[in-house]
């Protein structure tokens, strides 16, 4: 077969490495990929939101399944344009992305359906949303409807900080068209948790668990972040509560998208709010979690590719994905100053060194080629992913991996796991 995989993060460069295993798969490509998949795939110089090119591409190049990893591309319809050209893609339709693209579109799901998260209401007038905080007062989490980098959620601890909120995105339109509408959300106190599922628009198949780390610094300080680690299995989600959350949140949602005649297929990304051992939702996402992506497809033990073709063409039959009894920890290596501004173009020192380890990987996120050297390009920029039998042993596997690669003013957290380690 041959593959094409959409985009160029850490998430696609673990999604290359886990196809590139596959005895099925002679040839992958990736579009735009990244200096680490040039290693393991033919990188195309197309964006990963230039639909049109890309899919003239994989016609030309007789591509048997294309891979989207971001949720930019499925929200613009990449999906119903190659299924028009008779080609197959993994991941949700248009209308099926809107579970992403709009919070208020996956919170009147949930209502609907009856599956567990934050109460909430919708607005697009300004004095009604800040009546609204009024009203129910502080904690309170302010969202922006539709799709901000990351950005567009703001947990408030304070009133005046809800308002600050509202006025950005309603008045001084921050988010653009994405804040046209809000969702204000009741604040969820407990541990967040990650959880992933393999769908074809009827049947499920949930993935091992794992859990991010969204803030910048250590203890879970600072700023949130697309992600400054993962690692998988997460503790938090035992058998019993893996088996409630496929069952009162993955199945309902599933079902009731097929119900609103907009099923999904592709992977479901769950975010979850655990507290006394009940799971509400956060949010979903149309996509694969990055970096939770990382460590996922290193513990993972099946063949991808039968899957995600199954999920592609609506014949999702396999009821189990086989993982590697070990733990997988994945440290992102982030560019000093993100998630604000930073220097670009800096030489990486290590990576060969890296290399060299076993039961070690290190996916590429933002890097680049300049001068024959590979040098930063974005704010996460690699996930080093360690293996070990136990969690504590893929924690020194990922540490040994950072403590040989340098640049200037590297930041990376050194608490990756931790948690894991203190149940
Ligand atoms: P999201 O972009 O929806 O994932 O939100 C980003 C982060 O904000 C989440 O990972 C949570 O840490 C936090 N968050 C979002 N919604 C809530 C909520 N209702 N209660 C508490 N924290 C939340
Ligand atoms: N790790 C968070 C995300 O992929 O959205």
């Amino acid at each position: 077969m041959k593959i094409l995989v959409v985009g160029g993060g850490g998430r696609e460069h673990a999604l290359c490495w886990k196809i590139a295993q596959s005895p099925l798969v002679e040839k992958i490509y990736c579009a735009p990929g990244n200096p680490g998949i040039a290693e393991l795939a033919e990188c195309v110089h197309i964006g990963a939101d230039e639909i049109e090119t890309l899919c003239e591409f994989a016609q030309a190049e007789a591509v048997d399944l294309t891979v989207v990893g971001p949720e930019v591309p499925l929200t613009m319809g990449i999906v119903d344009r190659f299924q028009s050209a008779g080609l197959d893609i993994f991941g949700p339709d248009k209308a099926a992305a809107q579970i992403e693209g709009s919070k208020d579109f996956s919170k009147s799901l949930m209502a609907r359906y009856h599956i567990p998260t934050a109460e909430y209401q919708t607005f697009t007038d300004h004095a009604a949303a800040v009546a609204y905080v009024r009203e129910r007062g502080a904690p309170i989490v302010i969202k922006a409807d539709g799709l901000a980098a990351g950005k567009g959620v703001v947990v408030a601890m304070t009133e005046e900080q809800a308002i600050e909120a509202l006025n950005d995105i309603m008045l001084d339109k921050v988010f653009g068209a994405a804040g046209v509408r809000v969702v204000i959300e009741e604040f969820m106190s407990g541990e967040e948790a990650s959880f992933f599922a393999f769908t074809d628009g009827r049947n499920v198949l949930p993935l091992a668990s794992s859990q991010d780390h969204k803030r910048v610094y250590d203890n879970d300080e600072g700023p949130n972040t697309g992600g400054m680690g993962a690692y998988s299995p997460a503790p938090v989600v035992t058998e019993e509560l893996h088996d409630l959350i496929v069952k009162t949140i993955v199945r309902p949602t599933i079902a009731g998208m097929a119900q609103d005649g907009c099923p999904y297929r592709g992977i479901l990304y769950v975010g979850l709010m655990i507290k006394d051992g009940k799971p509400r939702v956060v949010e979903f996402n149309a996509r694969f979690g990055d970096p939770e992506a990382q460590p996922l497809l290193m513990r993972m033990k099946s063949d991808i590719v039968p899957v995600l073709q199954a999920c592609a063409r609506g014949e999702l039959t396999q009821d189990a994905i086989e993982w590697h009894d070990k733990a997988a920890v994945c440290v992102v290596m982030a560019s000093g100053g993100y998630p604000e501004t930073f220097e670009k173009d800096l030489p990486i020192a290590g990576l060969d060194a890296a290399a060299r380890i076993q039961d070690l990987m290190v996916f590429h996120a933002g890097t680049r080629f300049k001068d024959g050297q590979i040098v930063n390009s974005g704010g996460r920029v690699l996930g080093v992913t360690g293996l070990g039998n136990t969690v504590k042993e893929a924690i020194d596997k990922a540490y040994e991996g950072t403590a040989l690669i340098a640049w200037k003013d590297v930041h990376y957290r050194k608490d990756i796991g931790a948690r894991a380690l203190n149940r």
